[in-house]
C-alpha cells in the first residue's frame, strides 16, 4: 500500500530572491503549498537593507500582517529564509516566536553569502521556536544552481524524512 503524501507547508522569506528560488525548488520537490511572508520594512533600496541589518543586530523582530493565520494544516512545515547578521532574518525570527500552529516536525533552510556560521543560525531560531528542527540546512549564494547546492537540497530532503520525490531534470 502507497503511503498518504504529507501535506507541506514551504514558509518563506526572501528580500532578494535567493530564499524564493530555493522555497520553490523544495516545494516542487515536496509537492508542498508555498507561502510567501511579507516584510514591508525591509523593501525599500538601501533604507530596507540598513533597517534590516539594525533590526537584526538589535534582534527586534517583528512580524507583519501575513497572509496566513495558522499553519495548524500541514503535516510538516518547511521554514526558509536568509541569514542577516549570523542570525536568522528577523521576519523569520518573528513567526517561529508566535503562536501560529506549527505541528510537529518543522524544518529550517537558510540561505546566505557563505560567510555565516551556520550551527550559530540554527540554534538561534531552535531557541526562537521553543524546540529542535526535524531538519536544519544552510545554502550559500555560491552554491545555488550547482551540484553541491543540488547535493545539500537532496540532503536535506533526506533528513525530512526520506520523501522521495523525483528530482529535477535538467
Ligand atoms: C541585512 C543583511 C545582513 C546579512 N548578513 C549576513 C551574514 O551575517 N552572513 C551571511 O552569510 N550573509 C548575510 N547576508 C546575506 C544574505 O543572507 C544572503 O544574500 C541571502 O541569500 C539573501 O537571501 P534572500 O535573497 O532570500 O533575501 C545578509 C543580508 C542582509 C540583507
Amino acid at each position: 500500500m502507497e503511503a498518504t503524501p504529507l501535506n507541506t507547508g514551504i514558509v518563506f522569506y526572501s528580500r532578494s530572491g535567493h530564499s524564493e528560488r530555493l522555497a520553490s525548488k523544495l516545494s516542487h520537490r515536496l509537492n508542498g503549498t508555498l507561502i510567501r511572508m511579507s516584510a514591508p520594512r525591509y523593501s525599500f533600496g538601501v533604507f530596507g537593507y540598513m533597517r534590516a541589518g539594525y533590526d537584526s543586530l538589535r534582534q527586534n523582530c517583528v512580524l507583519e500582517p501575513q497572509s496566513f493565520a495558522s499553519l495548524a494544516k500541514f503535516d510538516q512545515v518547511v521554514i526558509c529564509g536568509p541569514v542577516w547578521t549570523s542570525y536568522p532574518a528577523t521576519p523569520i525570527r518573528a513567526l517561529l516566536r508566535t503562536d501560529v500552529g506549527f505541528p510537529q516536525n518543522v524544518a529550517l533552510f537558510l540561505t546566505s553569502s557563505s560567510h555565516s556560521p551556520a550551527q550559530k543560525a540554527w540554534a538561534v531560531a531552535a531557541q526562537d521556536l521553543g524546540r529542535s528542527f526535524v531538519a536544519t540546512a544552510m545554502l550559500g549564494n555560491s552554491l545555488e544552481g550547482t551540484d553541491k547546492g543540488q547535493r545539500l537540497i537532496d540532503q536535506f530532503l533526506d533528513e525530512l524524512g526520506a520523501i522521495h520525490h523525483p528530482k529535477p531534470t535538467g
